[in-house]
């Protein structure tokens, strides 16, 4: 028998734990740090493994992932999901507005404006407020269940919110990947030698069909809610009369739904619309190919009724394609820090989506092998999410007799070292190619390592090319002399340069340095799970391969991949050299839980202007075992006041929360009392 307190226990913290979920997922405002999550998280883990008649599918732990299926099994809907007819221009719109019209008896037609949203089209289905199933649209009557993988989706809510939910209620939206975290993907897919996906559409519907959820989960989702199949309320009818209270409805009970969604009053205001969604496209998160509308009157939308393949009441108005046609002039390789050789297209420049495109990625040796990629081809180019262009294809009708097939370089371009084929990879056999010298450079102080703002990057190159920068290290006894040799750059210049990299080395949390370090393998996620475990890098490089392998998230080859860099006696004077400058950024759980740690479990939150950036600040507290939040509550142990701070300076007095200076909150940092900042509060 589990003793009612742990049972108790164990729901509240899954309840906690949907809340904060919703609000870092769906609202994209956390209340809490990811280390206080952890918290919760940990501790409602612990209660599940002592206790496993406390098993419920449906809890937050359970969203990483469970056992791999053999296949899917076919889920027949209960109510069909209909497809949508197509405009491609807005004379398709009037006139279907004017059928719209003469359906309903007037043309005084409100519409529902949504994105039309580049993904997979599912269905989720709660009964009495507990998610039971997902399902994929497969042909309108029968899709595949992939409940399993639904649950990693991490902005699906599992238990409905809000005091009123329905018995039974099928949501259907679409499931997408965000262009940011499709470009990142592809980037570990190319790094690890897989298989790079064409367009964040094909990332999303390739991950949903996994038949592993662990790989699932692995790789962002988003669900998007634009509608609804059966709802069922207890003791009453159809609830939410419009479009626009079905939306409000969804996302009431937890439902994320698209962004810039808008009700026009007209068929004219939707039309204005249209041509605004289309100018914001670019700057989507997400990939949208058109705009939905829909006729705002449910009853309406009853009267008007279905064709055979689509609603009478919806309309797609679809967004000329981002494709187009261009010469492929080069192929230029280049060498990134790992040494792998990555061939670049070198076009003729055409508009595509409102940007001029002349460089396009092809990934390696077999995307060009395979599409018979050749100097001189016409080729059509896409661009899919927020990244580089693509190469689809070569028109053989357009190939001049001249094109020869394109040989891959079997030698570096850069240092004419041998160059040799690893899994998907061409690499560099040379360990000291400058090529890998400039990049570990760039990588090093770039926002995937230890992010140094006003560091650019062609200085950087420039520096390294000169034989002044050759390691990472040489950053932190670089000086302002070294670089005043340039004509080019200024007093002013050179001063924030070394300012930079010296704030860099303050700031910098332990992950950031091991990210930096551009090990193979090894990125953001992995860099943040070793710097939770161990003290700092002598720590790390002293590990064995099995304390490597433990770790959540540190599979064989990462492990791999550190000790070989280890191994490496250049690296190992580096990260000497590293510490001699006063790079010695300490992490591990100590860093969270010691005494040691000045700020020690201690929770601030940043409020008015502040001579660092906000990013800035909260690195400084986490480097030293704080907590940094984003809103006020109780458990705010400090505000940290800058200029011209708004009404958060009252609340924390309200609160009883200590609210100090940026110079007290430095001196907290090296481990002295704060003073409590009277002046403040005496506005
Ligand atoms: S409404 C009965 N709204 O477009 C209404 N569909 O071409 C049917 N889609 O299979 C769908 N964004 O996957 C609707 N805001 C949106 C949408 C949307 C994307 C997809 C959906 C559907 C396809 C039809």
């Amino acid at each position: 028998m589990v003793p009612d307190s742990v049972a108790e226990r164990a729901a509240f913290l899954r309840e906690k734990i949907e809340y904060h979920n919703h609000r870092y997922y769906v609202l994209d405002d956390p209340e809490i740090s990811d280390q206080e999550f952890d918290v919760l998280f940990r501790e409602l883990a612990a209660i599940e493994a002592e206790h496993p008649e406390l098993d419920d599918p449906n809890s937050p732990t359970k969203r990483v992932g469970g056992e791999p299926a053999e296949g899917f099994i076919p889920y027949e809907h209960a109510l069909r999901l209909y497809s949508l007819d197509n405009a491609m221009d807005l004379d398709a719109w009037y006139a279907f507005h004017e059928r719209v019209a003469k359906g309903v008896g007037t043309s005084d037609v409100a519409y529902w404006a949504d994105p039309k949203m580049d993904g997979l089209a599912l269905e989720v289905i709660y009964e009495n407020g507990r998610y039971v199933r997902g399902a994929t649209r497969g042909d309108g009557l029968v899709g595949e269940d992939v409940t399993g993988n639904m649950r990693t989706v991490m902005n699906l809510p599992m238990t409905l919110h809000g005091g009123d939910v329905p018995e039974l209620i099928e949501v259907r939206g679409e499931v997408i990947m965000s262009n940011k975290d499709f470009a990142a993907l592809n980037a570990r897919q190319e790094e690890k030698g897989d298989k790079v996906f064409a367009n964040p559409r094909n990332a999303a519907a390739g991950t949903i069909r996994q038949l592993d959820p662990k790989v699932a989960a692995s790789r962002p989702l988003r669900f998007m809610a634009y509608g609804v199949g059966r709802v069922q309320w207890a003791g009453r009818g159809a609830d939410w009369a419009t479009q626009q209270e079905l939306m409000e409805g969804l996302r009431g009970l937890g439902f994320a739904i698209p962004p810039d969604v808008k009700l026009c009053a007209s068929a004219r205001e939707v039309a204005d619309y249209f041509q605004k969604l289309m100018a914001m496209r670019a700057t989507l998160p997400f990939e949208i190919d058109g705009m939905v509308a829909k006729v705002n009157d449910r009853g309406m939308q009853e009267a008007l009724g279905y064709t055979s393949r689509a609603p009478r009441w919806a309309l797609a108005l679809k967004f000329p394609a981002h494709q187009t046609r261009t010469r492929l002039n080069a192929i230029r390789i280049q060498v990134g820090r790992t040494g792998v050789l990555t061939p670049v297209a070198e076009l003729e420049p055409v508009e595509l989506a409102g940007v001029v495109v002349s460089n396009a990625t092809l990934h390696n040796k077999g995307y060009i092998a395979e599409r018979d990629l050749r100097v001189g081809d016409t080729v059509l180019i896409q661009r899919a999410g927020d990244v580089i262009p693509q190469v689809l294809s070569a028109d053989l009708e357009q190939r001049p007799d001249n094109a020869e097939p394109f040989t891959f370089p079997d030698t570096c371009p850069v240092c004419e070292s041998p160059a040799v084929e690893d899994g998907e990879r061409v690499v560099c056999t040379n360990p000291a190619c400058p090529a890998k010298t400039v990049q570990r450079l760039i990588h090093f102080v770039s926002k995937a390592g230890l992010d140094m703002e006003g560091v650019g990057k062609q200085w950087v190159r420039k520096l390294a090319e000169d034989g002044v920068l050759n390691t990472p290290a040489d950053l932190f006894t670089l000086k302002k002399t070294d670089l005043l040799k340039y004509e080019r750059m200024g007093d002013k210049s050179a001063e924030n340069f070394i300012k930079a990299i010296q704030k860099a080395k303050e700031v910098a949390p332990l992950w950031r340095l091991i990210a930096g370090l551009g090990i193979r393998h090894i990125g953001e996620q992995a860099a943040r799970a070793l710097a939770a475990r161990f003290k700092d890098l002598d720590a790390l490089f002293a590990s064995t391969l099995d304390e490597l392998t433990e770790l959540d998230g540190i599979g064989g080859i990462m492990a791999e991949s550190i000790l070989d860099f280890r191994v490496d006696a250049s690296n190992r004077a580096m990260i000497e050299q590293f510490k001699e400058a006063g790079l010695h950024p300490e992490g591990g759980p100590a860093a969270a839980a010691s005494d040691d740690a000045p700020l020690a479990g201690k929770v601030f939150l940043f409020t008015g202007t502040l001579p660092v950036t906000r990013d800035e600040a909260h690195a400084m507290v986490e480097a030293r075992g704080g907590v940094p939040v984003k809103s006020i509550s109780k458990k705010v142990d400090y505000l940290v006041a800058g200029e011209k701070a708004g009404s958060k300076v009252a609340k924390a007095e309200k609160l009883g929360i200590e609210v100090i200076d940026f110079a007290a909150f430095k001196a907290l940092l090296e481990g002295k009392t704060a003073a409590r900042q009277k002046s403040l509060l005496d506005f």
